[in-house]
């Protein structure tokens, strides 16, 4: 069984704490297990791990056997075209990947909702204190606006011609959101401010979204990319790429997920593909293309 990846569009980061983001799934991208009977659970995989990420993933699997009550042994197969520490969730499409083909197997029926609460009690075992937001996208595989782990799915009215684009290595998701925290601790006012900016700019981005209106969603991705500055969490290689996308056409861009590295996304019309991946191409070997519809 499969589970794609995600790209968050509006809100990382402040939806750590209830305020709301918005996710889409990127289905190009995605994990898929495979189990093969085995006298003892180990695993196979093509994903380059260090020792501690191997130990991690054996603890995942004894953790989700262990909550859904499986006795048997399995070679667990896993195999995933989703780059890691980008942004792209690729630990959480790893667990929903992993609790589906599990379910597939022992015949458990398990619903959406019961992959996704379980997706999450691995998100926090192994990261900290997400928000849940990744979990929750990748488990429904739709867009959504989310809030205080609740999710809403967004009508879209137009597809979404999306760039992604990687600036290069980033520290993980647990550090930056605890980086943040601290940061967030010592001043709460002037954080608040800023979080308060950003949840507007996501509410009128989800409006902008059902209207299908790209000229102004580009301007409000424009808008989330500064606060995400003020919060420290962009890059000056993460700027320039997304200042120069703008000049090349795109209606927007901002960073997207953790941010300090990793990901950035700009949102382009048809006529501006082309020039939009070429303005990236000096900074990213690992660009690509994706239709949210
Ligand atoms: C990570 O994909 C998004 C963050 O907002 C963390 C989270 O929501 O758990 C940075």
């Amino acid at each position: 069984m499969r589970a794609c990846a995600k790209i968050i569009l509006f809100g990382e980061h402040v939806v750590v704490y209830g305020r709301p983001a918005i996710a889409v799934p990127i289905k190009e991208l995605f994990t898929e297990v495979n189990l093969e009977d085995s006298d003892s659970t180990n695993f196979e995989t093509n994903l380059q791990l260090d020792v501690s990420e191997e130990q991690k993933l054996n603890l995942l699997i004894s953790f989700i056997k262990i909550r859904l009550c499986i006795k048997n042994n399995f070679r667990v197969i896993i195999s995933s075209n989703i780059p890691v520490k980008s942004g792209f969730g690729s630990s959480a499409s790893l667990s929903v990947a992993l609790i589906r083909t599990f379910s597939e197997k022992l015949n458990l029926n398990l619903p959406i909702e019961q992959i996704n609460t379980l997706a999450f009690e691995a998100e926090k075992i192994f990261h900290g204190t997400p928000s849940g937001i990744d979990n929750t996208v990748i488990s429904y595989e739709r867009t959504i606006f989310f809030r205080d782990k609740v999710a809403e799915l967004i009508p879209m009215h137009k597809a979404l011609n999306l760039i992604i684009a990687n600036s290069g290595p980033r520290p993980s998701t647990k550090e930056v959101v605890a980086e943040l925290r601290e940061m967030y601790s010592n001043n709460k006012e002037k954080y608040e401010q800023i979080y308060d900016k950003i949840e507007k700019i996501t509410s009128q981005a989800k409006q902008a979204l059902t209207n299908g209106e790209l000229t102004l969603l580009g301007k409000l991705m424009n808008e989330n990319h500064k606060a995400l500055q003020m919060l420290e969490l962009s890059s000056e290689k993460l700027d320039v790429m997304c200042s120069d996308v703008i000049k090349a056409g795109a209606f927007g861009a901002k960073l997207s997920g953790s941010g300090r590295g990793g990901n950035m996304i700009a949102l382009v019309g048809n006529s501006t593909i082309n020039a939009v991946t070429d303005a990236l191409s000096k900074y990213s070997d690992s660009i690509s293309r994706v239709a949210i519809q």
